[in-house]
């Protein structure tokens, strides 16, 4: 089997890098993968594959990183984002299309009164903060542990030009364990606004980890007694769980919710929606950005929803990543390696049992992507409803030349 070149990719970004800081910045970093193995400039979309500009296809399995929900260039979304463009985009007011998504979210997603609408997810996750703010008077927040809420001073994973205030009003608590959030309740009883959480841990650089049984009867039950507003950060999830908010996935009423990735299929779009208690300080914290109002991403979001309830994605996306981990896993027994699956299947994670370094991870992911699917060692993977049992079927077919490849360099 042919592998791919890298060639343009590579010469671009060296162009870039006389240009631009890093080149390419954030998760998207070539610097975090291993160099030439992977594409640095996409060209075109279409369904669940798309082209680097080198020319090669890839099946995707990262999704953009969650915003390719329906597939690329989704027919029923593409036309409801040109009829929108027609008109125009981005006015001295929002369109009625502001009202007709929030109507739709309220609608859809369990337990939430109102949407408030921004671009990426880190506008919401930072803005419910200042709700909950507002909401109670107090000014800590408690977070889990390497969880990732976003690239604001107050959460980002990044150490460069943060001062010690950012972080002074954020604490930490460890994900499934009961005595470690009681610790911190009872530290700053009467001080924390918000408890902010994932509702799975999904870290970069580690398993996907699914809550314990209990573990969100007991987050929200402390929440309600010690008046603390429970926000769920769904920008990752949210959309390939459950529809209605991943809080119905796993059983538990969130005062707040955040959304962003999959809302859009690609469309720039975030969502805060919340219950009708904090509509009232919800109104007094100044939300706004010059894109914000904009209409075609709602427009997109709106057929989104549609789709998604015509076709029945998340059940598509689950299927799909159910045949591909169960395949992957199957396969690695016949090479004689050891893998461990994590996480739901629509965002599964999967890395070698025997070694905690990711250098195994590496090679197969780089030697998987370099035969046209695309698959990242240390960031959780997603599924789209345009995944197809023939991608699935080739996916395969790459895995198990990479397996071997992995075998040969590393033993079992
Ligand atoms: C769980 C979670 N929260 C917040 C964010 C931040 O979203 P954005 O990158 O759109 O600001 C992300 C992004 O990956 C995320 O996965």
């Amino acid at each position: 089997m042919e592998t791919y070149k890298f060639d343009k990719s590579m010469e671009l970004f060296k162009k870039a890098t006389t240009l631009i800081p890093s080149g390419i910045y954030g998760h998207e970093s070539p610097a975090i993968l291993v160099p030439g193995s992977f594409p640095y400039y996409a060209e075109r979309g279409q369904g669940s594959h798309y082209w680097d500009i080198d020319g090669n296809e890839f099946i995707d399995y990262i999704c953009a990183y969650g915003p390719m929900v329906l597939g690329y260039n989704h027919p029923k979304v593409e036309a409801a984002v040109s009829e929108q463009s027609k008109k125009g985009n981005c006015f001295n007011h929002p369109g009625p299309v502001m009202v007709e998504l929030a109507e739709k979210l309220v609608n859809l997603v369990s337990g939430m009164d109102w949407s408030v609408f921004a671009k990426n997810g880190s506008d919401v996750t930072s803005w419910s903060i200042q709700v909950a703010r507002e909401h109670t008077g107090r000014s800590k927040v408690l977070m889990v542990s390497g969880a990732y809420h976003g690239a604001h001073a107050w959460c980002t994973p990044g150490h460069a030009g943060l001062i010690a205030e950012d972080r002074s009003n954020v604490h930490l608590f460890t994900w499934n364990d009961e005595s470690s959030f009681h610790q911190q309740i009872e530290k700053y009883r009467g001080e924390i606004a918000a408890v902010i959480m994932t509702p799975y841990h999904h870290p970069a650089f580690g398993d996907s980890i699914m809550p314990a049984d209990g573990w969100w009867q007991t987050i929200q039950k402390t929440c309600n007694e010690e008046e603390i507003v429970l926000i769920v950060d769904d920008v990752r999830a949210g959309f390939r769980l459950d529809p209605r908010g991943s809080h119905v996935y796993f059983g538990f009423e969130p005062d707040l919710v955040c959304f962003c990735k999959a809302i859009g299929n690609t469309h720039p779009l975030s969502a805060c929606m919340g219950k009708d208690k904090f509509k009232n300080d919800a109104s007094k914290v100044f939300l706004t950005g010059s894109y914000w109002n904009s209409s075609v991403p709602m427009a997109a979001a709106c057929a989104v929803l549609d789709v998604m309830a015509e076709e029945n994605s998340v059940k598509i996306m689950m299927d799909m990543g159910e045949k591909l981990m169960k395949g992957l896993e199957d396969l690695a027994k016949t090479h004689g390696l050891q893998v461990k699956i994590s996480g739901p299947y629509s965002i599964p994670f999967m890395r070698f049992a025997n070694e905690d370094n990711f250098l195994r991870n590496q090679l197969f992911c780089a030697e998987v992507t370099k035969r046209g699917s695309f698959f990242h060692p240390h960031h959780n993977w997603f599924l789209s409803s345009a995944h197809t049992e023939d991608d699935i079927n080739k996916t395969l077919e790459h895995a198990d030349a990479a397996y071997k490849i992995v075998k040969d360099e590393f033993g079992s």
